[in-house]
C-alpha cells in the first residue's frame, strides 16, 4: 500500500470525527455537552497529532529531498504547528463558549489543511517519489500503526 493511500484513509476517519465535534460545538450547549466536547477534543488531539507526526517523520523528509523544503511542504509543516498550538492552548481554556468557538476554528483550519494535502501535496508526492518509494513508506506507516498489510 502506498503511504498516500494510507494517509487518505486516515483523513476519511478524521473527517467523521471533525463532523461529530462540529455538531457538538454548535449544538452542545450546557455542562454535559461541554464536558463531552472537552473529552472528545482530547481524543482529537491524540489522533490528529499522531497523524501529523507520521507525515512529518515519514513522508515529508523523503519528499523534501525531491522538492526542497519550501512551497507546499513549508505550508503544511506550518499548519501542523498551528493546529497543534491551538489544540494545546485549548487545554488551558475554561470558558465553554470560548472552547466551542476555538473548536470550530481549529476544525476549519484542519479541514482546509487536509484538502490542500489531498489536492496538492499528496499529488506532488505521487509525481515526485514514484510507486516503489511510496510503497516503502507505506510499509513504514503500517509498522508505525501496527497494521498488517500484504505489501
Ligand atoms: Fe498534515
Ligand atoms: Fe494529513
Amino acid at each position: 500500500m502506498k503511504i498516500t493511500d494510507a494517509l487518505l484513509g486516515e483523513h476519511g476517519v478524521l473527517y467523521a470525527i471533525f463532523d461529530h465535534l462540529d455538531q457538538l460545538a454548535t449544538a452542545g450547549e450546557g455542562s454535559e455537552g461541554d464536558q463531552r466536547l472537552r473529552t472528545l477534543m482530547d481524543l482529537l488531539e491524540a489522533v490528529l497529532v499522531s497523524h501529523a507526526k507520521l507525515e512529518d517523520d515519514e513522508l515529508f523528509p523523503v519528499l523534501e529531498q525531491h522538492v526542497g523544503p519550501g512551497g507546499p511542504l513549508a505550508v503544511m509543516r506550518e499548519e501542523h504547528r498551528e493546529i497543534e498550538g491551538v489544540l494545546a492552548e485549548l487545554k488551558g481554556v475554561s470558558d465553554a463558549a470560548v472552547i466551542r468557538d476555538r473548536v470550530r476554528y481549529v476544525l476549519g483550519v484542519a479541514r482546509d489543511h487536509f484538502r490542500k494535502e489531498e489536492h496538492v501535496l499528496f499529488q506532488l508526492a505521487e509525481q515526485s517519489l514514484g510507486e516503489a518509494a511510496l510503497r516503502r513508506l507505506g510499509t513504514r506507516w503500517a509498522a508505525e500503526r501496527g497494521v498488517a498489510i500484504a505489501g
